[in-house]
C-alpha cells in the first residue's frame, strides 16, 4: 500500500509483494494463477491456519452470518462453515468465485470497496477477511472499505481482518482509519519477533451507530 511514512520507526518489510507493483488483483489472478492458487496445498494449509485464528478472535456463536471479503476460492470460508457459520463469499475475480460457488457458498461478485452498493439492505453478524486488504492502494480505498464494513455490520458485531502491512506505521494508519469510521478495537500480532511468521490481525467491533 502506498503511504507516505511519517517516520521510519518500527519494522518495515523490505521484500516487494505483487500487491505493491501491480495495479490490482485482476493483473495477478489470471485463470492459470487461480488454478495454481486453488490447488496449492501449501496455500490451503496457510489460509486454514489463519482462518482458525480468525474464529478465535471473532468469538460469536455458531450459526451467525459471516461475510468473507476477498474470499478467493473459499478456503477460509470452508473453515468457517465447518465450525457452523453461514458464510457469504465476496471476491472481485469471477474465476475465484466460481470455485467458491462450486463448494456451495452464497457468492457475490464485486469490489470490497463497494459494500454499501453491493449490500444495500443486508446486515451480517460478522465480517472477516484473510490476506486481501493489502491489495488496496491508498488510504482513501481503506476508508471506503472501513465505511462499507461499518454499513453492512449489525451493531456490536465484530470484524476481523488479517493482512500484510508494509510497515508498523502502515498498520497504525489503517487501524486509525477504521477507528475514524466508528470501530473500536486494536491490532493483534502473532509471532511479532519473527518477520517470516509475523501474522497481523485487526480485531474490530462496530460499537457506535
Ligand atoms: C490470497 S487471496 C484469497 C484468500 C482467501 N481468504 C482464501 O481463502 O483463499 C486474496 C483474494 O482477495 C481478492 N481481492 C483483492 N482485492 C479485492 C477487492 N478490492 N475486492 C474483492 N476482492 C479482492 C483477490 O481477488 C483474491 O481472491
Amino acid at each position: 500500500m502506498k503511504y507516505k511514512l511519517k517516520s521510519s520507526k518500527g519494522w518495515v518489510v523490505k521484500n516487494q509483494r505483487p500487491e505493491e507493483f501491480l495495479l490490482g488483483p485482476k493483473f495477478y489472478y489470471s485463470d492459470e494463477e487461480v488454478e495454481r492458487y486453488s490447488r496449492s496445498s501449501g496455500m490451503k494449509k496457510a489460509q486454514e491456519k489463519i482462518a482458525f485464528r480468525v474464529l478465535k478472535l471473532l468469538s460469536i456463536p455458531e450459526g451467525s452470518t459471516l461475510l468473507d471479503l476477498g474470499s478467493g476460492p473459499g478456503i477460509t470460508a470452508e473453515v468457517y462453515r465447518s465450525e457452523g457459520f453461514k458464510v457469504t463469499c465476496l471476491d472481485v475475480i469471477p474465476k475465484m468465485l466460481e470455485k467458491a460457488e462450486a463448494k456451495g457458498f452464497a457468492c457475490v461478485l464485486g469490489d470490497m470497496r463497494n459494500l454499501k452498493e453491493l449490500f444495500p439492505k443486508r446486515k451480517f453478524d460478522g465480517v472477516v477477511s484473510v490476506s486481501a486488504l493489502q491489495w488496496l492502494k491508498n488510504s482513501e480505498d481503506v476508508k471506503q472499505l472501513a465505511e462499507g464494513i461499518f454499513f453492512v455490520l449489525k451493531k456490536n458485531s465484530p470484524c476481523i481482518i488479517q493482512f500484510y502491512p508494509k510497515s508498523e506505521q502502515e498498520l497504525k494508519d489503517v487501524l486509525g482509519i477504521f477507528k475514524q469510521a466508528g470501530f473500536s478495537g486494536n491490532s493483534v500480532t502473532d509471532n511479532p519477533g519473527n518477520p517470516r511468521k509475523r501474522t497481523i490481525f485487526l480485531v474490530l467491533k462496530k460499537t457506535s451507530n
